[in-house]
């Protein structure tokens, strides 16, 4: 019966199904003659060219230490799946963090991918480790497939040819294999006398589905986080490919920055001036081939006191600071992770100043301590240590600065809740995972790659600063390297000082 006869009255089972509906705005022709028509008369595919990638000759080194703290058992890395954004309509797909460290790839690729480690005897895998690597993928269908026209998700008509399994090897220097052969390779000699089979939890249900039902135990969700736990610590030091390009997304945030400020007249005279803002330095980042590795914080006056402000629906009004926390993620996936606070006028205000400098001495403060040999947790205090003291002279603290820095205290931190420093890198809040005694309590060493952020935010309605300080929001942040002598402000080469940013603003601004 089609969905116009009202001959026959309807039952409920020939009501369309839900699931079935999207297809109804589709006109697209099934007939066996279409199909014959649309998969053939195709020429020979171009060779793609696709060469080995500048990663590929890290990434062997990082497996191979995620090798040693698991030997003889099987690590499922999965790069995860498409999120739906709505209906029908997917996210762009970005592969999980852990799955790109290991394999070098980044942008889209590759949706469903699956790096396993197989554990070997000892000295026969890859680089000399106890595990061979194998990346399981969706090659390319053939032109001869129903997907390669139909299928909106996967389908070459839509959404573009996707690697072959010799590309892929060739890119990453990993063997490759096909997704199909996924379950029967990590159910291979798995079992309770046999293989421990260990996943990367929370990144692609499907594969833990499969894991799960191997291994047919539900005790080894502590074995997973602990597969978790040693992937993001595999992050805390950066090998010099990586610094490369975590340089690269500092220096384009930095362009980004200046068409920021340069955009400024337009975002005064708009409705939305924080949007003005935000778009500039997301199309900067997609003109400029990227994207942005986090949502862009545009918060003018009052908004600057929202930490994570990315609603930027607000007006930019004359005679504001404008905190602009921004960072683009390059290819590779690295991202920056950097603010600002600016005059919207070009010139600080001597309040604003007053502000500002407390926040900039906090965070030079910082810095000088940011060397090897200086716990992680020293960045923080020194930080702290400037802000109460500073917090104290302007005789808003209940107490002495020393006395709000006691543990027990911490009246100080009410102007500024969040924390000084992450470590930053394929994730803005990276190594997130690890264990506190290898973050927060870890001695510093070269190769990491963190922020210093500190900041002072008195909220409009905050009774116990004076009124002049009431909507003003602050924030410094800085991308930093720690090297063996000490350390190098990745974003150093964006004005920090306040008359340097009123000169930097001034020649932006043609003034
Ligand atoms: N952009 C978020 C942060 O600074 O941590
Ligand atoms: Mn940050
Ligand atoms: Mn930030």
């Amino acid at each position: 019966m089609t969905q116009d006869d009202t001959s026959t009255p309807r039952t409920p089972d020939d009501e369309q199904s839900l699931a079935s509906r999207g297809q109804n705005r589709s006109q697209r022709p099934t007939s066996s003659t279409f199909v014959d028509f649309v998969t053939s008369g195709w020429g020979e595919r171009a060779a793609t060219g696709t060469e080995r990638s500048a990663a590929a000759d890290h990434t062997a080194a990082r497996r191979s230490r995620l090798s040693a703290q698991f030997p003889g058992e099987r690590l499922v890395v999965p790069a995860g799946t498409f999120r739906v954004r709505s209906n029908d309509t997917d996210h762009r797909f970005r592969p999980h963090s852990a799955f790109a460290h290991l394999t070098g790839l980044g942008m889209e690729q590759e949706p469903d991918a699956v790096l396993v480690l197989h554990p070997v005897e000892d000295g026969t895998g890859d680089d000399g480790s106890a595990h061979h690597a194998v990346l399981y993928m969706r090659p390319l269908a053939g032109r001869d497939t129903v997907e390669f026209f139909s299928d909106s998700r996967y389908g070459e008509f839509w959404v573009g040819a996707r690697p072959t399994l010799e590309d892929l090897e060739t890119l990453t220097g990993i063997s490759t294999a096909h997704l199909d052969g996924l379950r029967d390779a990590i159910a291979k000699d798995a079992g309770e006398d046999g293989v421990q089979v260990r996943v990367v939890p929370g990144v692609d249900e499907s594969v833990e589905a499969v894991v799960e039902e191997i291994r047919q135990t539900e005790a080894a969700g502590e074995r997973d986080e602990k597969l978790a736990e040693a992937l993001s610590e595999l992050r805390l030091l950066k090998d010099a490919w990586e610094v490369e390009q975590l340089r690269l997304a500092v220096d384009t945030t930095i362009d980004g920055f200046e068409k920021v400020v340069r955009a400024l007249p337009d975002a005064l005279v708009h409705r939305r001036g924080e949007r003005v803002i935000e778009g500039t330095f997301l199309g900067h980042a997609r003109l400029e081939g990227n994207d942005v590795g986090y949502e862009t914080i545009a918060a003018a006056g009052e908004h600057a006191t929202t930490l994570h402000w990315t609603d930027n629906d607000g007006l930019v009004t004359s005679g504001q600071l404008v905190l602009v926390d921004a960072g683009v993620e390059v290819d590779s996936l690295y991202t920056a992770d950097v603010t600002r606070t600016l005059p919207v006028d070009g010139t600080f205000t001597e309040v604003q100043r007053r502000i500002y400098q407390a926040v900039l001495d906090a965070a030079d403060a910082a810095f000088a301590v940011a060397v090897p040999g200086s716990r992680f947790s020293d960045v923080h205090a020194a930080a702290m240590q400037v802000i109460a003291d500073r917090l104290a002279q302007w005789g808003l603290l209940p107490v002495t600065a020393e006395e709000s820095l006691q543990p027990d205290n911490q009246h100080h931190r009410r102007w500024m809740v969040h924390g000084t420093s992450h470590h930053l890198g394929l994730d803005v809040h990276d190594c997130a995972q690890a264990r506190k005694e290898l973050y927060l309590d870890a001695i510093i060493e070269p190769g990491m790659v963190f922020t210093i952020e500190p900041g002072l935010y008195f909220k409009s309605d905050d009774l116990l600063v004076p009124e002049e300080f009431r909507g003003i929001g602050v924030r410094i942040e800085d991308d930093v390297l720690v090297t063996a002598d000490g350390n190098v402000n990745l974003s150093g080469a964006l004005p920090r000082d306040p008359d340097a940013v009123e000169a930097w603003m001034a020649g932006l601004l043609g003034r």
